[in-house]
């Protein structure tokens, strides 16, 4: 189902104290006024506090990655009934960061996306081009590759998802795409995801949104909201762009 969401990913930063202070902001302020869903992805160490503090609130919960394993000798890894146990709805999984840092292929990704709907949550797949790739007019054939697989991989289930478009080149670098470049990569995944049958999939973009362009983003027909890093450590920020 198509809906607007707006969904955080702390990556590795936060605290107890300062998790407190943004937490309990997002609880107080975020009423759900308009129509767009907020979700936050914390490190795993605090999906107690994080479920403890938003537990009353319409403001959702997740997790940044799961293992693609149920269960068993996979030391480190956090399986996704686990973190369903702390009232998860999210995973994101396939992040670039993973790709890069931890060699995860779209095969992997896929099956971390299986494994989290196995075990009730909505997977955040993320795909996006590198900026070499991007140079090289290869946006199209990549991010084609990754959402195929993912299809390959769930079939039927792939409606189930939520897909994050996040160009490498603009995560974390102040360079956000233009609306012009999120809406065309956009439109082409909608148009993949509709030939596989499943046009109604939810599109979020990522890569430096912050409450100065979220409106222009959001204002494009295939961009159902966003997947935010930096800006939503900020509450100031990310409410700004979830209202935006
Ligand atoms: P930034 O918003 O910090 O660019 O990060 C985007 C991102 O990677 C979200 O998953």
């Amino acid at each position: 189902m198509r809906i607007g969401l707006v969904v955080g990913n702390w990556k590795m930063n936060g605290g107890l104290a300062s998790n407190a202070k943004l937490l309990a902001r997002l609880a107080d302020d975020w009423r759900g006024e308009v129509p767009r869903r907020l979700a936050v992805c914390v490190p795993a160490p605090y999906l107690a506090q994080t479920q403890a503090a938003l537990g009353d609130s319409p403001v959702a919960w997740g997790v940044q990655d799961v293992s693609e394993h149920a269960a068993g000798a996979y030391t480190g890894e956090v399986s996704a009934a686990m973190a369903a146990e702390f009232g998860c709805r999210y995973a994101i999984v396939g992040h670039s960061e993973r790709r890069r840092l931890h060699g995860e292929s779209d095969l992997i990704v896929a099956a971390k996306a299986g494994a989290a709907l196995d075990a009730g949550l909505v997977p955040i797949a993320c795909v996006g081009e590198a900026l070499a790739e991007r140079e090289r007019g290869e946006t199209g054939r990549v991010v084609t590759r990754q959402v195929d697989a993912l299809v390959a991989g769930l079939g039927d289930r792939v409606r189930e998802c939520v897909v994050a478009y996040e160009p490498v080149w603009a995560i974390g670098t102040g360079r956000t795409a233009t609306p012009a470049e999120a809406e065309d990569v956009h439109a082409l995944l909608r148009k993949r995801l509709a030939e596989a049958g499943t046009g109604d999939v939810t599109l979020l973009y990522g890569g430096s949104v912050k409450a100065a362009n979220a409106g222009s983003l959001f204002a494009m027909p295939d961009v159902d909201g966003a997947l935010v890093g930096g800006a939503s450590l900020d509450a100031d920020e990310f409410l700004g762009i979830a209202r935006a």
